[in-house]
């Protein structure tokens, strides 16, 4: 017998906050070890690690609630569930650009997930200098009497862009969004260092596969 696919919104026990966290729990554990396996994959073929470190979380019901409320919506688990693509957020941090492009390809060619949407802001970094490249997936969770997909946020950057995106947060939340000109200016100009820092420290690694391939003609 094949179980039924369907959006979580449309599962009928997803009636109170302990489900959805279970859920989201379940879709961050099948993306997680998703990732782990492409990266022993490619350990294991290329004797290469992709991937630095991924960091996973759950959005809290406050920050939810919040979001909800910034679009005009009521704080319900079907708004939840419906409007907020980030309640279950991976996060994977890579040393080179080339490996964001990478590693996007591979998740977005596994048949089982379904890309909704992708944001690349390192092609089109945000006007505050921010850099990513952000995908939202749905990743099938299966039950024991039927399979839900979920959603999950997936953000892949340069160990630079996290640095960067961090600090920026800090100085965001600080001053509440307002942070004065001459650090927002500060921020973007280090964004685009970090940008000229991503390229060159990529085009000194090709350097060195190129000079390693050479060797062992
Ligand atoms: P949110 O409502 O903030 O989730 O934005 P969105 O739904 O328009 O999606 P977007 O892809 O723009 O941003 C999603 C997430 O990326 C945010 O929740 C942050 O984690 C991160 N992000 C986006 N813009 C910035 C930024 O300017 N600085 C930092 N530090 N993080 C950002
Ligand atoms: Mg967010």
């Amino acid at each position: 017998m094949t179980m039924k696919s369907l959006p979580l919104r449309y599962f009928k026990e997803i009636d109170n906050w302990d489900t959805v966290i279970f859920i989201y729990n379940a879709a961050l554990k099948e993306i997680g070890t998703k990732i782990d396996i492409l990266n022993d994959e490619f350990q294991h073929r290329h004797r290469y690690n992709p991937i630095e470190h991924v960091k996973s979380r759950l959005k809290k019901f406050e920050s939810i609630e919040k979001k909800l409320e910034k679009h005009g919506y009521k704080t319900t688990i079907v708004n939840m569930v419906k409007y907020v693509n980030d309640i279950a957020g991976v996060r994977v941090i890579c040393s080179f650009t080339s490996d964001i492009y990478r590693l996007a390809d591979m998740i977005a060619s596994q048949n089982d997930l379904q890309v909704l949407s992708v944001k690349d802001y390192i092609k089109s970094p945000k006007e505050s200098g921010y850099r990513s490249y952000h995908m939202i997936v749905t990743v099938p969770i299966f039950l024991s009497d039927c399979v839900i997909d979920t959603k999950v946020e997936i953000q892949i950057r340069t160990v630079a862009q996290d640095f960067w995106a961090t600090l920026e947060h800090k100085i965001y939340y600080k001053f509440e969004g307002n942070a004065p000109e001459y650090i927002s200016r500060e921020l973007r100009e280090c964004a685009e260092m970090v940008g000229h820092l991503d390229e060159r420290m990529l085009y000194l690694n090709e350097a060195i596969a190129e000079s390693k391939e050479e060797d062992m003609i």
